[in-house]
């Protein structure tokens, strides 16, 4: 026994299993009931009670230590040799990547130039980063406007003439200054105001300027055009209705409101009771802005023209039902996850 023993430990400490071949010699010789150890144990049985105390732990150890080095194998070599992996089946589906999604806010503006690009208009882009001139002063902003307090507005360089938009229509000024008319723009893009940020106000959200400008634009086309949008948008059955406002650069000025679609007018938390929601705002491009335009001295009253501005939020929330405006920028993978199917 005492040889025996001796002779398979020290043929488990020179174990060196370099491949399947190896790993199926050392299992059928060190492992399970085919192994040398059953009839290792059967010839300890026949032996006296004292020669079974002494050999039976030392057999018992030798099992150890097979197993002991199976499972080294079985964790390190095993893992990284290709030749003990399973051959690659190439028939096998390949393994699905999650899909990335369209945030809520850019199908919504996607949706809505769609219906704008039907109606005749073109897309321009301005950008973030804006003069006082064309954010304000060519806007008849009066130098002591409101919106022109660094309360309001962002303002990038010291003597307040650089500054982050606070409203598409500083794009509208350029466009008018570039391009001669007839011409139907819309502008989408994000703006920025300082306002604390709560459910109902951002520092900074998105809008769509439009323009139209040529011969004959009267206040029934601005009036027609947002009509047509908002039943695209809404259905059919939306209506929509302009309340007298203010604005520097539209006169006259008009704040857009579309019924409610949620409570069917009857009021509700969104609409805050009224029946109607509040969207955008709009008007007939004021006289001195129109100025402006490129060509325009050549003959001053040919042209007229009028100028809105819609919430891509507003109408994102609306259409949604999203009740805080913090969502959109929160980068919840749980939120934006549901708007994950493939939109082109
Ligand atoms: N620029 C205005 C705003 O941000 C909206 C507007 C655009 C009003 C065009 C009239 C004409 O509130």
């Amino acid at each position: 026994m005492k040889e025996k023993i001796k002779a398979l430990k020290e043929e488990l400490n020179n174990v060196n299993i370099q491949d399947p071949e190896g790993l199926k010699n050392f299992c059928a010789r060190f492992i399970g009931s085919k192994s040398v150890f059953p009839p290792l144990f059967a010839e300890l049985v026949k032996l006296s009670q004292t020669d079974k105390k002494q050999w039976g732990p030392k057999i018992q150890e030798l099992k150890q230590q097979a197993q002991e080095i199976l499972k080294n194998y079985n964790e390190s070599l095993k893992n990284k040799d290709p030749r003990f992996l399973a051959p690659t089946d190439l028939s096998l589906p390949a393994s699905t990547q999650p899909l990335g999604g369209r945030h809520p806010l850019s199908l919504v503006q996607r949706e809505m130039e769609k219906i704008f690009l039907k109606n005749g208009f073109s897309i321009k882009n301005g950008s973030e980063i804006e003069t006082d001139e064309h954010n304000f002063t060519a806007l008849n902003f009066p130098t002591d406007h409101p919106a022109r307090d660094s309360q309001d507005t962002f303002f990038l360089s010291k003597d307040k003439n650089y500054l982050l938009r606070t409203h598409t229509s500083a794009t509208q000024v350029r466009l008018l200054k570039k391009y001669s008319p007839p011409f139907k723009y819309i502008i989408p893009g994000r703006v920025y105001r300082n306002e604390t940020v709560t459910s109902r106000a951002h520092c900074f959200f998105h809008q769509i300027e439009g323009i139209n400008i040529g011969e004959g634009i009267s206040f029934a086309h601005l009036k027609y055009v947002l009509l047509r949008f908002a039943q695209a948008f809404f259905g059919s059955k939306t209506k929509i209705r302009l309340r007298p406002s203010y604005f520097p650069f539209t006169e006259p000025s008009a704040e857009l409101d579309i019924s409610c679609l949620l409570c069917q007018e009857k009021g509700c938390s969104i609409c805050k009771k009224t029946g109607w929601v509040e969207v955008g705002g709009c008007g007939m491009i004021h006289p001195r802005v129109l100025a402006q335009v490129q060509n325009a001295s050549k003959d001053k009253t040919k042209y007229t023209g009028y100028a809105f501005g819609l919430g891509i939020e507003r109408m994102t929330m609306l259409r949604y039902q999203i009740h805080d405006l913090r969502i959109f920028s929160a980068n919840d993978i749980r939120f934006l996850s549901q708007f994950s199917t493939v939109h082109i």
